[in-house]
Formats: C-alpha cells, structure tokens, sequence
C-alpha cells in the first residue's frame, strides 16, 4: 500500500547534497488530501546546519499551505548504497517537527527488503514534549 510513497521518497533521495557524510537520505511526505511533496538531506560545511530529508519535506509542504499529513516514507543509506535494504529511522529532531503537525497514529513508512514496514508517530516518539502555555 506504501510501495509508491517509498519509490518517491528513493527518488527525492537522489537530490540529497550530502559531501560530508556521504549518506543520502530521501523522504516522501503524504498529505491528507492526496499531495505528496518529498525531501532530501541538505549539508552544509557549517556540519550542524545540515537539514535532513523528513524537514525539508515537511518545511515545503507548511510553505505551501498544508499541515494535514497522513504518513512519511523515509529511505536512508551510503550514497551508492541500497536504501531499500535496510530501515533508516528517522532522527529525534525530525520526530519532534512531526509532532508538532502530526497526531500519534501518524504513520512513518521505512523499508526493509525492498518491502514498506509501518510504523506510528507514537511508536518512535511515546512521550512528546508538551508545554501547557
Ligand atoms: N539525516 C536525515 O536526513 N534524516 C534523519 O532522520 C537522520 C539523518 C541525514 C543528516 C545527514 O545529512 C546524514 O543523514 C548523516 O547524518
């Protein structure tokens, strides 16, 4: 069912600028209304200014209008790596951004053996931060 969110999240990885790390990471975000926009890693030689691929699709998306989403595919591994061999879990920082948009049955699409596995926003990320002001 998320075969064709994880082929657009391969396809947005091979935009991924990644000169320091040499890991390319791409991400293919659902909207609730069907819209897909993707993502790649962005480096930088300032290394902490790096943006990875989960918020530069998600940074597009809110640009244009849209904060309803229904689920991410994100593909991650050495440039000339397979990357849908093996699951490449989103970082701490990018779970955060999906909090922000997303409720806890959010679903996150990694790839495993060519084959989508699905997880929830809830499953990565069982306690989020949450201010009451
Ligand atoms: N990266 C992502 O794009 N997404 C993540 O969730 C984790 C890491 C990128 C950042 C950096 O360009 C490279 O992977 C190696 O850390």
């Amino acid at each position: 069912m998320y075969k064709n969110l994880l082929d657009e999240a391969a396809k947005a990885r091979e935009k991924s600028y990644c000169r320091y790390s040499g890991f390319a990471v791409g991400a293919a975000l659902l909207c609730s209304d069907g819209e897909i926009f993707t993502g790649c890693n962005i480096e930088n030689l300032s290394y902490s200014l790096t943006n990875c691929a989960e918020r530069t699709a998600i940074f597009k998306a809110v640009s244009e209008g849209k904060t309803d989403f229904t689920a991410i595919a994100v593909v991650g591994a050495v440039k000339s790596g397979d990357c849908l061999s093996e699951k490449c879990f989103p970082c701490g920082a990018c779970l955060q951004v999906m909090t922000e948009f997303c409720d806890p049955g959010f679903k996150i699409i990694l790839a495993e053996n060519g084959e989508p596995k699905v997880f929830c926003l809830s499953d990565l990320m069982p306690n989020i931060f949450n201010s009451s002001f």
